[in-house]
């Protein structure tokens, strides 16, 4: 097999895994997840999101969390942003990085957001602006690239519309989201020969779900592909509620782990990781999957 060296893994249990949490969970547990999380080697954390806080109740505090968390020089900060109104309210607080998201069928894309696709455009590239000129840079989603729970298959024309909207806006990466999880290895594989046609293989970073145990799979495709950024959750938390039946996203240990027994470096250290699992765990009074894990090598 033809592996890199080096992958980077963008933690996004902060943000995608906490927004689907019926459970309120205080401000001051977030905090001290993240700043743990901030001491495990990872260098990017997705820590919440400035969407409507009547959409994401849970991350309602948004602005708390990045006021209190401790911030780690060599990690970059970032967090959800959907429109002019939340990209005020972020640069308010300080966030290193936005990340602006839409999806790749229509039908989602309202749901989430309450716009149509076309109409999405002009809001993102205002963020995209705005946040260029405050100096930071910005990450694209395109959710729903595998497949969306309302309208069944998408075509890839479709996603690379949507991946090629975005890249001309200004961002510097986008992440293809497996919203509902139901990207299998050999779709994986033909989507990213499409998109690789067209665009850099270091533009792309995958965002998958796990809700039939294929991240890993998906992600080993993507790994030969040349794909370098993989987005994980810590315990496999997460999903969009404005996806029914999305589950959590591929859980962070599992991802570390098994790149790490791969000679595939992340630079997450795994027992402080695990440090940090066992923390929410308890703080959500949940029973997340892989704890016992330990890489023995
Ligand atoms: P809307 O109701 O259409 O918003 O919601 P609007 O622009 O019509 O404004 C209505 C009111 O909301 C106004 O207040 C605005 O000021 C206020 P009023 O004048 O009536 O008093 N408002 C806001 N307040 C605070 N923060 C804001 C904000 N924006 C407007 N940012 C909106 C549109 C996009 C805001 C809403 O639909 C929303 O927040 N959606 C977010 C849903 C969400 O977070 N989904 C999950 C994240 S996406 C995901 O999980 C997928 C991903 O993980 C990748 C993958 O897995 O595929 C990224
Ligand atoms: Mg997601």
């Amino acid at each position: 097999m033809k592996l890199p060296k080096k992958v980077q893994i963008k933690e996004v249990g902060p943000r995608d895994g906490l927004q689907n949490e019926k459970v309120s969970v205080p401000t001051h547990i977030k905090v001290e997840w993240i700043n743990k999380l901030s001491e495990t080697g990872l260098d990017y954390i997705e820590f919440s999101s400035f969407v409507h806080p009547k959409w994401i109740p849970v991350l309602a505090d948004a602005a708390e969390v990045a006021k209190l968390i401790k911030r780690n020089p060599n990690v970059t900060y970032a967090a959800l942003i959907p429109n002019m109104k939340g990209l005020e309210r972020a640069l308010t607080v300080g966030i290193d990085e936005a990340s602006v998201f839409m999806s790749a069928s229509d039908t989602h894309n309202r749901k989430n957001i309450n716009k149509s696709i076309e109409e999405t455009f002009p809001v993102l590239q205002e963020v995209v602006d705005g946040a260029i000129k405050a100096e930071k840079n910005v990450r694209g989603y395109v959710s729903t690239v595998f497949g969306c729970p309302y309208d069944g298959a998408v075509d890839v024309d479709e996603v690379k519309k949507v991946v090629y909207k975005l890249m001309e806006m200004g961002v510097y990466e986008v992440s293809l989201g497996d919203t509902i999880g139901v990207a299998n290895p050999k779709q994986v594989n033909d989507v990213l020969d499409e998109l690789l046609r067209e665009f850099p293989v270091d533009k792309l970073a995958l965002h998958l779900h796990d809700t039939r145990g294929m991240a890993l799979a998906n992600t080993l495709v993507g790994v030969e592909k040349g794909i370098k950024t993989f987005d994980s959750a810590l315990g496999g938390l997460g999903g969009c509620p404005y996806a029914k039946g999305a589950t959590g996203n591929v859980a962070s240990e599992d991802l570390i782990h098994m790149l790490g027994e791969m000679g595939i470096d992340t630079n997450v250290q795994f027992e402080r990781f695990m440090e940090a699992a066992k923390y929410i765990e308890n703080a959500l009074n949940k029973s997340l999957p892989s704890h016992q894990l330990q890489i023995v090598r």
